[in-house]
């Protein structure tokens, strides 16, 4: 059986290695925490003004500066800053966080555009670090996509879950 990991390379075309350059140097330092409060924030901003309802409807119980917040913090963590996610909330544990959510393969495409525009939009990301940030959101998205097929198959008795 394939690892949440291979589906994540297999599905997003990003190879395991390629997805965690991030941690080849420290993109906190490099760009500084406004950087990515800045990234958040024009994420959301598109998230929330996305046209295709099917989409922002996923966002419909989250309150926008909150949902930021929850977004810098956890990058901030994960790309060499304090932990101020995990401070604040705990383990990122990013499949269960999700659980609520219809993550799918469109949503994750959908995601990602709107990950691609804001990056491009915030002027201090210089292209190598994008390309080390995406191809990161690239892979966790899609690792997303198969934790969520995952829980789907347990909740529905999917292959080896018994039902009583
Ligand atoms: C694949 C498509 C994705 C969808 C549809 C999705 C959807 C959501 C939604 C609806 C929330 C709740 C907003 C809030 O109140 O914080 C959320 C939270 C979050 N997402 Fe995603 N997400 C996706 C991909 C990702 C990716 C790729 C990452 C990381 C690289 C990520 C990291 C987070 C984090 C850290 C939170 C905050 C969790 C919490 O504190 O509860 N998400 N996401």
């Amino acid at each position: 059986m394939q690892s949440l990991q291979e589906k994540a390379a297999e599905w997003s075309g990003v190879a395991q290695e390629d997805a965690f350059a991030i941690d080849e140097t420290n993109l906190y330092l490099k760009l500084g925490h406004q950087t990515f409060v800045d990234l958040s924030t024009e994420f959301y901003n598109r998230v929330f003004a996305d046209d295709q309802t099917w989409f922002q409807s996923i966002f419909a119980n989250s309150r926008k500066e909150d949902a930021i917040q929850n977004q810098y913090e956890f990058f901030i963590q994960r790309m060499g800053g304090p932990p101020l996610y995990s401070q604040r909330k705990g383990h990122p544990a990013l499949i269960g966080r999700h659980r609520p959510f219809p993550v799918t393969r469109e949503a994750a495409e959908r995601w990602l555009q709107h990950m691609e525009k804001a990056l491009d939009s915030v002027s201090k990301i210089d292209s190598d670090s994008k390309t080390r940030m995406f191809n990161f959101f690239r892979h966790t998205a899609f690792f997303l996509v198969a934790g969520n097929e995952m829980t789907n198959q347990q909740q529905t008795g999917g292959d080896n879950v018994q039902r009583k």
